[in-house]
């Protein structure tokens, strides 16, 4: 059988298939659900800046929680405190063989960043930071938050000696420049893409509503341009994140250069066990392939190893050229 073994942050990895931040890892029984099935790594549900910047002013419950975080928050019971976090990190870490990585949802505020320090002291072996940041000022300009949320990683890879990992939306002018930025500021790793939260309304209400939660498989193709051409190129390792249904989809995105890809909604919808099926892809797709390891596949169809790179950005547009689209 294949070799599934991988490195991600520097962690060791039984295979790359890892359960993404979300309700389906807020508890004990959810993370030991996700090892069960056989994930490679967990990232533990995301405890919300807002969260700890509360209770570090001690008036907890009275900052301004962002709409996203209160959302996220309301509608999955995510209320507890840090306290709770952090042993939700020690029961992970005590019951599980695999890396536990644990994860803060952040505006871009630098106060809470000391707090990871506690993280690491629980026993988290990682931390990713959920740069979720959705601009709603038109007067700041994109270097002003660019800038603000380097700042915070650069705070927060200070403070810990474990590895840290941004995840970032897709929606930045250049993400390879801010992806760069990052790295040199001490992020480990990147996870391309978070989803962020999806607004809608209720007309009967008259109100604001929650959008759909979950992605659809289509949506793996933007962490795969993006994965491509970043892959070498920005000094931190990849991980993959949105729409990995299957583990053809997980193969794709590591002969991109991925070095690991994350799973959430095709677990909230097929349940855990579509992490031990999507292992047993992976074993097979490769088996069949005749490939041993499938570290041998990662970055074989990346930007940097092309003859042809002008086709990672422009694909399309040469296919019309040539007559083929
Ligand atoms: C119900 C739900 C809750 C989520 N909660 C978090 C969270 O707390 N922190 C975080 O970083 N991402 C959170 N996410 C985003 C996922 O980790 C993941 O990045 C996103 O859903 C894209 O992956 P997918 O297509 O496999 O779902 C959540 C996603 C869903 C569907």
């Amino acid at each position: 059988m294949a070799d599934l073994s991988v490195t991600f942050l520097g962690l060791h990895l039984k295979n790359p298939i890892i359960v993404a931040s979300s309700g389906l890892t807020a508890t004990k029984e959810g993370v030991r659900k996700a090892v069960e099935a056989g994930a490679g790594a967990v990232v533990l549900k995301s405890l919300f800046e807002e969260q700890l910047r509360a209770e570090i002013a001690g008036v907890a419950g009275s900052a301004e929680v962002h709409p996203e975080a209160e959302a996220f928050l309301a509608g999955m019971g995510m209320n507890e405190g840090s306290d709770e976090y952090l042993d939700l990190i020690r029961a992970s870490r005590a019951a599980s063989d695999v890396p536990i990585i644990a994860s803060v949802n952040c505006s871009g505020d630098s106060a809470w960043a000391e707090f990871a320090a506690r993280l690491e002291s629980a026993g988290a072996d990682a931390i990713e930071l959920n740069l979720g940041v959705v601009p709603t000022d038109p007067s700041v300009s994109a270097s002003a938050i660019e800038d603000k949320l380097v700042s915070l990683v650069g705070s927060v890879a200070r403070s810990v000696k474990i590895p840290v990992c941004s995840k970032l939306g897709s929606s930045y002018t250049n993400t390879g420049n801010l992806a760069a930025r990052l790295s040199k500021a001490g992020s480990r790793g990147l996870t391309l893409f978070n989803r962020f939260y999806r607004m809608d309304v209720d007309l009967d209400a008259m109100s604001l509503s929650a959008g759909p939660m979950r992605s659809s498989p289509e949506a793996y193709h933007e962490s795969l341009r993006w994965i491509s051409v970043l892959e070498g190129r920005v000094g931190a390792e990849l991980c993959a994140s949105g729409g990995v249904y299957d583990g053809l989809t997980a193969l794709r995105l590591i002969t991109v250069g991925a070095n690991a890809v994350q799973m959430c909604s095709a677990v909230y919808a097929k349940g855990y066990s579509t992490i031990t099926s999507t292992v047993a892809e992976l074993h097979s797709w490769l088996d069949n392939h005749g490939i041993a390891r499938v570290a041998d596949l990662r970055g074989r169809l990346a930007r940097r190893n092309s003859d042809k790179p002008e086709l990672y950005g422009r694909l399309h547009y040469v296919k019309a050229l040539t007559g083929q689209a």
